[in-house]
């Protein structure tokens, strides 16, 4: 039980505040998920579809069982096959690993499409001034680890109250693991959502 609140308190907080508030999601949008095996990512894939949007993952095959059991519509293994080269159009590409740059993405977006990324590069930080100042596709990043409030997690236990989110704990480490161990899995980039320390 606290290990499932210590797993919903950071990531979901984060794709909510960005799927919400940056990409102002709306029902039938269609959206991708990149790194959507992750724990920011498998959060994004849930509240993605509480908004009714229409929500394809981006992860390898061994994961893409995970993500469709938390509701991705479709899943693209990165390593057989490249979106941007599909055709198709998303009007929301979530980087939630920060793997692709809004450049790469920008043809595979719709016409007022939006990136968005949750790791700081230059090169976000350049596509959001640049495409601020443009009509259509936009760039946009937040710090919404640090925006977080009440009202959110209040919405977010609403949710998993109603058995709209779960939380997916890949592995428990105590405290005395976290130096060697803890940090050495995440590290990996391979986790399969969250990683929670219990004591
Ligand atoms: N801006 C903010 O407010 C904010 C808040 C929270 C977190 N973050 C940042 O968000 C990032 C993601 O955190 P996280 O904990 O969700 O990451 P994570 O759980 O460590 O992500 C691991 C997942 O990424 C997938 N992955 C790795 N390379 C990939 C690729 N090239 N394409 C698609 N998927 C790939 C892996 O799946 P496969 O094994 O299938 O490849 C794995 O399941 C971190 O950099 C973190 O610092 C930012």
């Amino acid at each position: 039980m606290f290990a499932e609140a210590a797993a919903n308190c950071d990531v979901t907080p984060t794709a909510l505040t960005f799927l919400r508030d940056k990409a102002r999601l709306k029902p039938d949008q269609k959206v991708l998920v990149i790194g959507a095996s992750g724990a920011v990512g498998l959060a994004a894939v849930q509240i993605a579809k509480t908004f009714g949007a229409e929500v394809t993952g981006v992860c390898s095959g061994a994961n893409s069982e995970l993500v469709s059991a938390n509701g991705a519509d479709a899943v693209i293994d990165y390593i057989r096959g490249d979106f941007t080269r599909n055709g198709l159009t998303y009007d929301v590409i979530f980087d939630a690993v920060g793997k692709r740059t809004f450049r790469e993405c920008k043809g595979s977006l719709s016409g007022s499409g939006v990136y968005l990324s949750t790791v700081p590069s230059l090169s976000i930080l350049f596509a959001v001034l640049l495409s601020s100042f443009s009509r259509g596709r936009k760039a946009k990043f937040a710090t919404a680890g640090l925006m977080q409030n009440k009202a959110n997690l209040h919405d977010i236990i609403g949710l998993y109250n109603a058995g709209k989110l779960r939380a997916n704990i890949d592995r428990e480490y105590t405290l005395e693991q976290i130096p060697d161990d803890a940090h050495a899995y995440v590290d990996t980039e391979r986790k399969r959502g969250d990683v929670v320390i219990a004591f």
